[in-house]
């Protein structure tokens, strides 16, 4: 059952909390359950950098202090779920629309915890569609430059990032090299962020309560 193995991963990813710790927080429904545990230890740190006012406004709910990364400095964690992850701990990420704050907090954690329920392990990543955050007036720019790349590219009509930007989902991509195409895309104007998480992969991955 994908959303025990959801519950299972979001309560085993707490045991990696460290007293006093300040928590990079991830966004979803995996992260959900994770945030509903975080808040049975609350006392035990000082608080979160979250990655979308979803899981601020579920944080704030908890009474768990919510702080600006700005004000932090590095954190010692970051805990967030994923649409696919390949052996090599790359991900897909961004089907929540989250993907530009998650790889903020997740570049100023020193370890990336990621928590996935089974279906998401796959070996090649690409089947989930590539999400990528676009400034709106780059949108067909950046879309033409997926045609050149081989995907078919699709606007999530009406999503309005945190930012206040816009999502691309990218079909028919089978991603042989995630970091080299993450590194391409990175390059084109427009593109805020690419939900390939390649450069900087998960450290560890709990499917379930299970290590990966
Ligand atoms: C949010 O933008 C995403 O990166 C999520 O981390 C991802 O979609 C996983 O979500 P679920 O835990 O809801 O499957």
């Amino acid at each position: 059952m994908s959303s025990e193995e959801k519950r299972l991963a979001g309560e085993a990813a707490v045991k990696y909390i460290e007293d006093g710790a300040i928590v990079g927080v991830g966004t979803g429904s995996t992260v959900a359950f994770f945030i509903d545990a975080l808040a049975g230890i609350k006392d035990r740190i000082q608080g979160v950098v979250s990655s979308s006012e979803q899981s601020t406004a579920q944080l704030k709910k908890h009474g768990i202090p919510v702080f600006d990364l700005n004000a932090t400095g590095s954190l010692t964690v970051y805990v967030d779920g994923a649409d696919e992850c390949d052996p090599h701990k790359r991900l897909i990420k961004g089907g929540g629309a989250a993907l530009t704050r998650e790889k903020i907090v997740a570049q100023a954690a020193q370890k990336f915890i990621c928590i996935i329920d089974s279906s998401k392990r796959v070996d090649l990543l690409g089947k989930f569609p590539l999400p990528i955050e676009v400034i709106p007036m780059a949108r067909s720019l950046v879309g033409r430059e997926i045609v050149k790349r081989g995907g078919n590219p699709v606007w999530r009509d009406g999503v309005v990032t945190d930012n206040g930007n816009w999502i691309i989902d990218v079909h028919g991509w089978q991603i042989a090299d995630p970091v080299g195409l993450e590194n391409d895309l990175n390059q084109i104007p427009g593109i805020v962020t690419v939900g390939l998480f390649a450069r900087r992969p998960a450290d560890v991955v709990l499917i379930g309560d299970k290590l990966m």
